[in-house]
């Protein structure tokens, strides 16, 4: 656990100079799981929970970075740095190549925060969007943000070879504060929509625990997607993706699918469906009805996509059922991480030792329950 303060008084230690300072938040999902990599819809918002950067230009080729969090160095020359066997080395290298660093912009870095890694908060492209914000600012190479975020995307594509979408990295860079920003994957368009829940309050509850499972099965269910659109295609010349795809379309043509496959794509088009609905409700003030639309979610995620736990559906079964709580559900890529609770603030505090007892009755593990605002995007701190 890191502040401001700290990492900043970390870079003076090991570098003798005074960097500037930059913050990168994590980021929640409201709704729309799994449908950016499919050009639908998300609804994220950026968190106060993050990582601080504190950087200088060094004038070589070598870039010093200390991950103050986990105590871990990296060194490596630019330009063109080579795959590291640490993700997060890979992650940050991944970033001074896709902004196209130059031989001589080395850099000294130390980074650490509040954003417990694996916990479903997208840790890591708060990391690589608080380098490249900050490496943008420090050499003027002309990206907005926007760029940044698609920039941020390439980079774990290509560089880290994880197939992610482009929700995380957009929530990080493009967060504003008391907002949700309801963004169509396919052109980047997005609308601010007001995160305003009257009586109820957000709190995220961490399960702990990040099966090994996350990062296979998230490429297998990129595929299966992709398989569903392979399958409808001949019959719709015009799709590209099962962001074109409605349900009417999808039941038409059942008996061309295996069930995994109907399942997987099932769940997308009708997640797509409740992103919509959820914009209503929320611009309604009917946050019950929000409530409603994250239980369907969880069901659809754990039954359909299959990218939940037992853990997970404890936390989310447990919540669902306790007296005020409008709906949760498991948020994120799945496997581990956080649930998402949408709550009455006058239950939260009953809510939360409540929560906390049964899960280690359960499962013998802590966890966590986690107060956020949601917050701006990436930005220089004083
Ligand atoms: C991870 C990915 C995102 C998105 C979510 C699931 O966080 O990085 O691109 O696919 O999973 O909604």
């Amino acid at each position: 656990m890191h502040t401001s303060d700290s990492i900043r008084a970390l870079f003076l230690q090991r570098f003798k100079e005074t960097p500037r300072l930059f913050f990168a938040p994590g980021r929640i999902n409201l709704i729309g799981e799994h449908t950016d990599y499919n050009q639908g819809w998300v609804l994220p918002a950026a968190i106060d929970l993050g990582l601080w950067f504190a950087i200088a230009p060094n004038e070589t080729a070598g870039c010093q970075i200390h991950a103050a969090d986990i105590n871990q160095d990296a060194v490596f020359s630019l330009p063109a740095p080579p795959a590291s066997n640490r993700m997060w080395v890979n992650y940050l290298a991944g970033i001074t190549h896709t902004t196209g660093l130059k031989a001589n912009q080395g850099f000294n870095c130390v980074f650490g925060g509040n954003l417990p890694p694996g916990s479903g908060l997208s840790s890591s492209a708060a990391m690589e969007c608080g380098l490249a914000f900050a490496l943008n600012t420090l050499f003027h190479l002309g990206f907005e943000r926007m760029d940044l975020a698609r920039l941020a995307q390439r980079s774990s594509n290509e560089f880290v070879g994880v197939p992610c979408g482009i929700m995380d990295q957009f929530a990080s860079l493009m967060g504003r504060p008391e907002t949700a920003l309801l963004l169509d994957c396919r052109d980047l368009s997005y609308e601010p929509v007001a995160a305003n829940f009257g009586a109820y309050t957000l709190l995220l509850v961490n399960s702990g625990v990040h099966h090994e499972l996350a990062a296979s099965a998230y490429g297998e269910r990129v595929r299966e997607c992709a398989a569903g659109v392979a399958l409808l295609a001949p019959h719709y010349p015009g799709i590209s993706s099962l962001r074109d795809v409605t349900w009417r379309m999808l039941e038409a043509h059942q008996a061309d699918f295996d069930d995994i496959t109907y399942k997987r794509c099932r769940y997308v088009v009708l997640e797509n469906e409740r992103v919509a609905k959820a914009c209503a409700v929320l611009k309604a003030g009917d946050i019950a009805g929000l409530g409603v639309l994250l239980r369907a979610t969880h069901q659809g995620l754990q039954e359909d996509y299959a990218v939940s736990c037992p853990e997970l559906d404890f936390l989310a079964a447990f919540a669902n059922d306790f007296p005020g709580v409008a709906g949760a559900r498991m948020m994120g890529g799945g496997f581990g991480g956080c649930t998402l609770n949408l709550l009455k603030k006058s239950v939260a505090g009953v809510f939360k030792p409540a929560i906390q007892r049964a899960y280690l009755e359960a499962f013998g593990v802590e966890a966590t329950v986690l107060e956020v605002n949601i917050s701006g995007g990436v930005a220089e701190a004083k």
